[in-house]
Order: C-alpha cells, then sequence, then structure tokens
C-alpha cells in the first residue's frame, strides 16, 4: 500500500455530511464548508515547497545535521542539538486547512515534526481533525493556535524550516521567522493573493521566494 494510499484509508469510509474531500500530493484532508481557506490554485507553490524541503533534507543529511555554528550562536546550537534528535522540525506557521503541512510530514523523508499553526479556531479544529483521521502522521503533525507572530518569537532557534504563507505582504512576519530559524535553516515565504513581493513588478501571480538562511555569527 503506498503512502498516499494508506493516508486515504485512515479517513472516515463515508465523508461526513458537510466535508470535501481534498486529495494533492501524498496528502488526502477532509474540509468542512468554505470557513477554511484554501486555494487549489496554490497546488504548485506548495509543490513547490515540497520539493525545496526535499532538498534542504538531502543537503543536511549530506553535511549532518547542523553545520559549524559560529562562536555567537554556538552554545544554544549546542543546545538545541542537544534538546533535538535526529530529523527536521518545520512550521508552518499560517496553515489554513493544514494540507501542506500533511504534505511535508508525508512526502519529505526525514521530517520528525510539523508544527501546523493557524490564528484561526476553525482552521486548527479542522486540522485536528484530519490529524484524527490520518493516523499515518499521528504525532508528525502538531496543531497549534495562535499568532505567529508571538510563537516564532518564543521558539528561538527552534526550527529547521519555517514556511510563512500569508495573504498578501509576509512583512510584520520577516523579525519573527528570522529568530525561529535554526542556524542553517531554510525560510519559505509565499504571499498568496498579493500583487507584488519586494523585486517583482505587478500585476503577476502569487509568488514563492524560497530562501536557504545562513545565520551569521
Ligand atoms: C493564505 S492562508 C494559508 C494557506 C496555507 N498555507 C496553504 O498552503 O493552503 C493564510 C492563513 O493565515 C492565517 N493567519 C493570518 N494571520 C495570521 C497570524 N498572524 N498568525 C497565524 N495565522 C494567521 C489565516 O487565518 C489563514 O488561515
Amino acid at each position: 500500500m503506498t503512502e498516499a494510499s494508506a493516508a486515504l484509508e485512515n479517513l472516515p469510509s463515508s465523508i461526513p455530511e458537510g466535508y470535501q474531500l481534498r486529495k494533492e500530493g501524498k496528502a488526502t484532508i477532509l474540509q468542512q464548508g468554505n470557513d477554511v481557506f484554501f486555494n487549489p490554485a496554490q497546488v504548485v507553490n506548495r509543490d513547490l515547497s515540497v520539493l525545496v524541503l526535499q532538498q534542504f533534507q538531502q543537503v543536511r543529511k549530506e553535511e549532518g545535521t547542523l553545520k559549524a555554528p559560529g562562536r555567537k550562536f554556538k552554545a544554544k546550537v549546542a543546545q538545541q542539538a542537544e534538546a533535538q534528535p535526529d530529523g527536521l522540525r518545520v512550521l508552518e506557521g499560517l496553515a489554513a486547512s493544514g494540507l501542506r503541512s500533511f504534505r511535508y510530514a508525508l512526502e519529505v523523508e526525514g521530517v520528525r515534526r510539523v508544527d501546523a499553526n493557524d490564528m484561526d479556531a476553525d482552521a486548527v479544529n479542522n486540522i485536528r481533525q484530519n490529524c484524527a483521521w490520518n493516523t499515518s502522521v499521528a504525532g508528525k503533525v502538531v496543531p497549534t493556535q495562535g499568532d505567529a507572530r508571538i510563537l516564532m518569537m518564543q521558539n528561538e532557534l527552534a526550527y529547521d524550516a519555517v514556511d510563512l504563507d500569508p495573504y498578501g505582504s509576509p512583512n510584520t512576519l520577516l523579525d519573527g521567522a528570522v529568530q525561529a530559524v535554526a542556524e542553517g535553516g531554510l525560510l519559505m515565504i509565499t504571499a498568496t493573493d498579493m500583487a507584488g513581493q519586494p523585486l517583482t513588478r505587478p500585476p503577476s501571480p502569487p509568488h514563492c521566494m524560497l530562501h536557504p538562511l545562513q545565520v551569521c555569527p
């Protein structure tokens, strides 16, 4: 049985009333009504993010889990390495339906944990339900509810990869993102429905900036 069909097997045998089945990549989730944001056209963006995270994981595997830290970060990074066993810890700060987080958990080898966070209660309840249904990723996708900016500020150097996908400009999230991403980590930033990112010209489709981040000592 493939991982994708295994994920499907774990969902309820009949779709509960008011829910829709959404299948993308190896993930299958159920979504209730249209209360929680989901944009099918962003499949290309999610595909790209999965590919980049796969490549990042491969590079990490070849290099060893952590690059040699600079002096300033040495103590913290050593602490972090001790606290975190092997495997990537990923944050999807604005997860909405959580589909992207489920895809990371199912499609990227070596992902240890994906924190699927959203400030909207309906979104987080939807992610929780899908965690219960997708037992093949049980414990890997962890739903949390809160403002991503605060979450990131409170979790300094905690994540190997941080994915942010706000409506419009990501500017207010960047400060927290660079605090939360670990030494040599990956920052993946999308701006859904935004006409133009810095350095691009409107009108243009949603953008995807995928930045490998090297924190300087
Ligand atoms: C464009 S959607 C995310 C789509 C999702 N990443 C995907 O791939 O399908 C933006 C989400 O951000 C959430 N949101 C907006 N501001 C937030 C914040 N400061 N902290 C956490 N979530 C936030 C909204 O509730 C919404 O669900």
